[in-house]
């Protein structure tokens, strides 16, 4: 045998079975199906070819590659961080660590505040704790007369969601604003609606949620104090004044938060109507809060100019 074939290459159809049982191993439920998206990733082909071509050679480069996302993946990483995007209302938006993934019941979100906003022409909204922006994105894509704010306290969460704006086109109808919630926005009634997904876990439950949460997204994104409902009184207090008479507060909620945040909005005073969506789990996941009066919501105009500090 020649030195140059003492070492036999090493097949996609190895890695294939290396990798599942990796992942099998650590706990993975899907680790066939997760092994076949990190593999065509790392090797860079469609993912039939790992069926159909088990026997071809792959460089000891991809190799490693493969095996060093394998071992990631095994670790608990979030596969969408590893492969760095995620879809969300038929977008492909980018992810990174500084974001919280993008999760499909905010899309529901999305869905009651076009909603909110639908009879309203060139709509004003602002997207309180964008993360990658896949909200403010999502509306800017769906509306395309709308102008949207989208916030955040996180400057490299921005950083990802502006390069998700620019990536789908809407880069010059959202704003980016690095604030600590509505702080930043000193415009009084310039809003038709106001969409957050703000944090709302309880702190001293996020330590026990799944690895891939608890390890890895940012804990900015999940931690809301003792009850987890610190962000929804700050939102409940701020947006009223920032709305136009009619204009909407669209917030998600975490389950089993529904009663006491409703009970909230309505002891607010400021709103005429507050009601709750359910997901496809049947778990109330969004409220909607509208502001007490029709005066401008309905009219079309340009979009005010805000006082942005
Ligand atoms: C639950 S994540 C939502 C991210 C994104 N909107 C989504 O739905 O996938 C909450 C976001 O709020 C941001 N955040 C946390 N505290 C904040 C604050 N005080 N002011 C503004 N944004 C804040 C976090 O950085 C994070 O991006």
């Amino acid at each position: 045998m020649s030195a140059g074939a003492a070492a036999a290459a090493v097949t996609v159809g190895d890695l294939r079975r290396q990798a599942r049982a990796l992942l099998k191993g650590a706990g993975i439920v899907n680790a066939a199906r997760e092994t076949d998206w990190l593999l065509a990733f790392a090797l860079d082909v469609p993912s039939h070819v790992l069926m159909l071509e088990g026997a071809r050679a792959v460089s000891a480069l991809q190799a490693e590659q493969a095996r060093v996302l394998a071992g990631r993946r095994a670790a608990r990483e979030p596969l969408q961080y590893l492969l760095g995007t995620q879809e969300f209302r038929g977008l492909d938006i980018a992810v990174a660590p500084a974001v919280l993934i993008p999760r499909p019941e905010s899309e529901l979100l999305v869905e009651e505040t076009l909603r909110a906003v639908a009879g309203i022409a060139a709509p004003v909204l602002a997207d309180v704790g964008t993360g990658s922006g896949c909200i403010a994105v999502a509306i800017a894509c769906e509306r395309p007369d709308a102008t949207v704010y989208a916030l955040d306290v996180s400057a490299p969460a921005l950083a990802v969601a502006r390069s998700n704006a620019i990536r789908h086109g809407a880069g010059d109808r959202i704003r980016f604003i690095r604030a600590d919630l509505l702080e930043a926005l000193g415009g009084a009634r310039a809003f038709d609606a106001i969409v957050s997904n703000p944090p709302y876990i309880p702190e001293q439950e996020v330590e026990g949620l799944q690895p891939e949460v608890a390890r890895y997204e940012p804990r900015v994104a999940l931690a809301a104090g003792p009850d987890g409902l610190a962000f929804y009184r700050r939102l409940l207090h701020g947006a009223p004044p920032l709305l136009k008479p009619g204009g909407s507060l669209v917030m998600e909620l975490g389950c089993g938060q529904a009663e006491a945040v409703t009970r909230m909005a309505l002891q607010n005073g400021a709103f005429d109507s507050v009601e709750c969506r359910k997901d496809m789990a049947g778990i109330e996941r969004v409220l909607v809060a509208r502001k007490v009066g029709t005066g401008g919501a309905r009219c079309a105009g340009p979009p005010p100019v805000l006082m942005v500090s």
